[in-house]
């Protein structure tokens, strides 16, 4: 073997991902989207394709081209990942939930396109919540398939309230998942934008079985190794 992330690693094995943003209708010309470019969940599956791995790719959205080599599946909004994902699930040895998945859609869809009109009211768009993807494939897991192992994404901002790694272990715990890959977003000190549509990264990795999170920082593509060489090691270690 070339280890953990290398050739070989995860021969034989089939990995799902996900990327991308997804984008909820209002109307037929009109969505909710947000700003995911897809780098790092393409990142990811490419990594995984180079271990070796058989790859499913749910993607909804990207800015990039999906990696050459993986079955890619296109979505559109949350409800359509939801069916892809799961669909997908059986039998896969390993879940990457990496795409930004909307929490909430308009309740309604509206059959034509929202006009402006003088002599009413301007719109309000009633929203309702979007099921949880990764919380119903960690369901799934547990009840059908405990080997599986699945890796949740984080991006969050520290407050007043808590750290961006006590928000992230918070998540990891309400999640279920595996492995939690956080990120902090938002501006850093200098105004610049950290993440989104950046080609690098700066996370920690937090295991649900506990341990000193991992920082991992560097290309997207270096993210990408780190969490794929995770997987590889607790596939292993689950087999052996
Ligand atoms: N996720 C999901 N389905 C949703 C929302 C999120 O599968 N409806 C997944 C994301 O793909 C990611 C993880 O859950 O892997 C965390 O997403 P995040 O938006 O950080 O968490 P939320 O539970 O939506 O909490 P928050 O209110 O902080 O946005
Ligand atoms: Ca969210």
């Amino acid at each position: 073997s070339d280890g953990a992330s290398g050739v070989g690693a995860l021969a034989g094995k089939h990995v799902l991902v996900s990327a991308g943003g997804t984008r909820e209708p209002i109307d037929p010309v009109r969505f909710l989207g947000n700003r995911s470019s897809g780098k790092q969940g393409s990142a990811i599956a490419r990594a995984a394709l180079e271990a070796g791995a058989r790859v499913t790719f749910v993607a909804a959205h990207l800015d990039v081209a999906p990696p050459a080599g993986a079955e890619t599946v296109p979505v559109d909004s949350a409800l359509q990942m939801r069916d892809a994902m799961l669909a997908n699930a059986p039998g896969a040895d390993a879940v990457v939930m990496a795409a930004a998945v909307a929490d909430f859609r308009p309740a309604e869809l509206l059959g034509s396109k929202l006009k402006k009109r003088d002599d009413a009211q301007d719109p309000v768009i009633a929203l309702v919540r979007n099921p949880d993807i990764l919380v119903e494939l960690v369901a799934r897991r547990n009840a059908e398939e405990p080997s599986q192992f699945i890796v949740g994404f984080a991006a969050e901002t520290g407050d007043e309230q808590g750290s961006v790694l006590e928000y992230g272990q918070a998540k990891l715990a309400r999640k279920g998942c595996d492995l939690l890959v956080l990120n902090e977003v938002g501006a850093d000190a200098s105004g610049a934008e950290r993440v989104f549509g950046r080609d690098s990264n700066s996370v920690q990795l937090l295991s649900r079985g506990g341990g000193d999170p991992e920082h991992v920082a560097g290309s997207k593509d270096e993210v990408a190794r780190a969490v794929v060489r995770r997987i590889s090691q607790e596939l292993a270690a689950s087999r052996g």
